[in-house]
């Protein structure tokens, strides 16, 4: 059967901006946040403590945060969260009055190491006192699995190996599982399989689908999860984006397309299509990209 409601997760100002070459300003990057509010979004992934050395893109970490939680830019009742991949990234965020943030792991070595620098195992034991301190401060803490429907480096990953690693996110603490098909490759059978697997050990209630559309086969992939329980997605206006740790993988699945998606399955959400197509056309001629929703273009030709 399928949800009532999903709660869609933007992520399109930290996902959908992390590998963008050219520096895009603080300023940019917090009107896409307002715009994106705006629109209905109550859950906006905004930015990423991550070392600028590794991903340029977000070294304005601490700025946008602040501006968000400390100097008025953000909205009551919208959640901002971000990526915190260690302490040190922790520390940095807290100082910034963050009330979410997220830690990212993986269902495959390789991608584990070339994205995090440390295996599996070391990330679970890094990401352990992470959650613990974050859940002192009254912080909420998401988890990812990378790489759930493929790796970039090793192909197929088994999905006993995703629910190990969602498995011991959620014993950590993290309140929801995002599982994320990084480099897009998934189809439906495999998704539903995956997701079996996975519900075996974390209840669906608590997982989230982060559905990568480098092969077209994103919404296909949620069509089908959502019969399955999933009732969080994860999503990017414009479809902007791409993990620079997987090469030729391009954005999440567009925001747009999934409203429109969820509108026609009966499905509520609170985010406006109108609005958020307009958001997705403003952003992409900001930064100079192609807007990759299709019903995005279609809405705001109309
Ligand atoms: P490391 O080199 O192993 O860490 O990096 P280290 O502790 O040895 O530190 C090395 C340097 O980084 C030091 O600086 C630290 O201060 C600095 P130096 O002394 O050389 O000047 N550093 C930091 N700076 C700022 N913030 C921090 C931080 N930590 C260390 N938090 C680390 C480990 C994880 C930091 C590094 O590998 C990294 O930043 N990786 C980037 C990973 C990333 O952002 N990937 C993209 C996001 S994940 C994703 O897109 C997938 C997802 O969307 C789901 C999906 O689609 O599957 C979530
Ligand atoms: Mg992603």
């Amino acid at each position: 059967a399928l949800p009532a409601s999903v709660r869609i997760v933007e992520v399109g100002p930290r996902d959908g901006l992390q590998n963008e070459p050219d520096p895009i300003t603080t300023a940019t990057k917090l009107e896409l946040v307002e715009r994106l509010a705006k629109a209905g979004h109550r859950h906006i992934e905004a930015a990423s403590f991550v070392s600028p050395k590794w991903v340029p893109q977000m070294a304005d970490h601490r700025e946008v945060m602040t501006a968000l939680m400390r100097e008025g830019k953000g909205q009551p009742g919208v959640r901002y969260s971000a990526l915190t991949p260690n302490l040190k990234g922790l520390e940095a965020a807290i100082e910034c009055g963050v009330d979410e943030v997220a830690v990212f792991g993986a269902a495959s070595e390789s991608f584990s190491q070339k994205n995090i620098n440390c295996s599996i195992a070391e990330s679970l034991e890094r990401f352990a006192p992470v959650v613990e301190r974050a859940r002192d401060q009254g912080i909420q803490v998401r988890g990812y699995v990378s790489c759930v429907l493929g790796c970039p480096y090793e192909g197929e990953i088994a999905p006993e190996q995703v629910a190990a690693v969602a498995r011991a996110l959620d014993e950590m603490g993290c309140y929801e599982v995002s599982l994320g098909d990084t480099i897009g490759t998934g189809t439906p059978i495999n998704a539903r399989r995956m997701l079996e697997a996975v519900a075996r050990d974390v209840p669906v209630e608590r997982l989230a689908a982060h559905f990568h559309d480098t092969y077209g086969q994103a919404l296909a992939n949620l069509a089908a999860v959502l019969e399955d329980g999933i009732q969080v997605i994860d999503s990017s206006v414009a479809g902007l984006g791409g993990c620079p740790y997987a090469k030729g993988a391009s954005g999440n699945v567009a925001t747009e397309d999934v409203v429109y998606l969820l509108e026609g399955l009966g499905i509520e959400t609170t985010v406006d299509l109108e609005r958020i197509a307009a958001v997705g056309d403003w952003i992409t001629r900001a930064i100079g990209r192609p807007n990759r929703s299709k019903a995005g273009v279609a809405v705001v030709a109309k």
